[in-house]
């Protein structure tokens, strides 16, 4: 079946019990037994739960992963898989990842003894050597919509027998399908475009390698970051329109995007839509098309950026992204924080867009009206 088909129907039976066509809430913490050791399955719900069950199977089945495990956020699921190295161990994390995932590396595994290497976007398959046991990817990148060739560095990766991880946050799997590309795990905050509404935290971890599957399960019950039956509910309900969603958060952010790039207070729009982002080329190569996610710097510097923040009506200064709403934000002072101490600092004039899925002439106006205000002078620099 299709992606659409299996995002509305995989995992999600009718209700044997009453019929119900949306999966309950299993809102339980405990299962009886008939006897010792005679249940239906389910014995306790750090361990499983019908609801998560259901938002697990459906999610797994549209990054194509023969399994799949739900967190309780993004972060959740990066901790757990992260427990697949051991301290000694070497991970080579691309420079451009999501502030939370090198706070998680740099200050809480690292001075544990975990060892890391942070190398360019386009330096990932060189940095790989023998000591190296897990690749930890994410494409297109946060924020710096870098993209990263995932089946190249997956072959330098399995050279050495390393593990391949991709956070496909960004992309979703109606986009791209990190497994298919060569990748071991997929993992996601399903907080963002998977939920979509902006109404939930959750992750989630897929794989379609038994033996990961195998230590992933037990990694999940042995850590205890699971979601909770209502929030699998939401992102399982997310998944349901993610890629009408999708086509429209495209389209959206393709529009805008082009229009910045011919904008006189932009100095660089970074798309992998746009023929000129660098990687474009490989973005055609193993995307369907590009996202919602767009990152432009103001020509004037960090107060012309400012001040467009402060001048959006329409757009909702705020953190995270993926939601139907359009956020703006400033990584260097908002979701990037916690790398500005990193060899990779994002720069302050640097503008992050989640495009939502409203009326694409409305969100330019608002932008429109706001670059406007940023400062005349700076803006002719
Ligand atoms: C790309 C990416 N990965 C992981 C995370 C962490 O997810 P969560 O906030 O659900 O823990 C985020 C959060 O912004 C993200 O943007």
């Amino acid at each position: 079946m299709d992606f659409e088909t299996r995002a509305i129907h995989e995992g999600q039976e009718p209700d044997p019990a009453t019929g119900s066509v949306i999966p309950p809430i299993y809102q339980t913490s405990t299962y009886i037994h008939e006897e010792v050791g005679k249940h239906k399955g389910y014995v306790y719900s750090r361990s499983a739960n019908p609801t998560r069950t259901a938002l697990e199977t459906c999610l797994a089945s549209l990054e194509g992963a023969t399994h799949g495990f739900a967190f309780a956020s993004g972060m959740g699921a990066t901790t757990t898989v992260m427990q697949l190295v051991n301290p000694g161990d070497r991970t080579v994390c691309v420079n451009d990842v999501y502030g939370g995932t090198y706070r998680l590396f740099s200050k809480v595994l690292e001075p544990k003894g975990y060892g890391f290497a942070y190398p360019g976007v386009d330096d990932v398959a060189g940095a790989i050597d023998e000591q190296t046991t897990l690749v930890w990817l994410e494409t297109p990148t946060n924020p710096m919509m870098n993209v990263v060739d995932i089946r190249a560095v997956s072959e330098a990766a399995h050279a050495v027998g390393a593990l391949v991880v991709v956070d496909n946050t960004f992309a979703t799997p109606y986009l791209q399908r990190p497994l298919e590309l060569g990748a071991d795990i997929v993992v996601h905050s399903t907080t963002k475009y998977l939920g979509g509404h902006s109404d939930v935290i959750g992750g989630f971890a897929g794989t379609s390698d038994p033996s990961i599957a195998e230590r992933l399960g037990f990694l999940q019950n042995s850590l205890g970051a699971v979601p909770g039956p209502f929030d699998s509910w939401l992102v399982l309900r997310g998944l349901k329109t993610l890629a009408v969603r999708m086509d429209r958060h495209c389209a959206n952010a393709r529009r805008i995007a082009e229009w910045l790039e011919g904008h006189p207070a932009v100095s660089l729009v970074r798309y992998p839509g746009l023929a000129s982002h660098p990687h474009h080329e490989v973005a055609r190569a193993q995307m369907s098309d590009f996202g919602g996610m767009i990152s432009f710097e103001v020509a004037g510097g960090k107060d012309a950026a400012l001040t467009v923040l402060r001048e959006t009506e329409l757009w909702l200064l705020a953190e995270s992204l993926g939601g139907v709403e359009s956020l703006i934000e400033q990584p260097a002072a908002m979701t990037h924080a916690s790398t500005a101490d990193s060899p990779f600092p994002v720069p302050e004039n640097l503008i992050r867009l989640s495009v939502g899925i409203e009326s694409a002439d409305d969100l330019l106006a608002d932008l429109e009206q706001a670059l406007a205000k940023a400062p005349a002078a700076a803006r002719a620099s």
